[in-house]
């Protein structure tokens, strides 16, 4: 049976370490959570497999910004993954997919099967700005 689009409790905010990533199995799919601390959103969830370097890795990135952007960066290639988006910065073909998340009682909910735009039209164009922002 799926659970698709329900709203899973994963774990206590407070079992992730502040600036790091978890691994969940959530409807058979690997997902990482992100708590971030200086982010407006505290937790993002993404897809925890890097199809870069074909591995399931992405939870144990180091979590950065690039301009407005919460980014991971992949352990293996160091590719940026939005984390708002599951963009891939550098490659947007690599990119993933992207979860709903909300804490609620200290708890961190992600929504299984829910996928958020991972690129479109107006986030290519927030990507020139962060491109040239880099530049400046
Ligand atoms: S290539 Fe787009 S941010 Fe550098």
């Amino acid at each position: 049976m799926s659970i698709n689009n329900a709203w899973l409790a994963v774990c206590d905010l407070t079992d992730i370490v502040p600036d790091t990533g978890v691994c969940a199995l959530i409807d058979g799919e690997q997902v990482a959570i992100f708590h971030v601390q200086h982010a407006q959103e505290k937790v993002f969830a993404i897809g925890n497999y890097d199809p870069a370097s074909q591995a399931a890795v992405l939870s144990r990135g180091l979590v950065g910004s690039i301009g407005e952007r919460v980014v991971v960066a992949s352990p293996i290639y160091k590719q940026h993954f939005d984390l708002k988006t599951g963009e891939c910065v550098e490659s947007p073909e690599y990119s993933v997919r992207a979860y709903a998340t909300r804490i609620e009682g200290g708890r961190v909910w992600v929504q299984a099967g829910a996928q958020t735009q991972a690129y479109d039209e107006e986030s290519a164009e927030a990507h020139q700005d962060v491109h040239a922002g880099a530049l400046a």
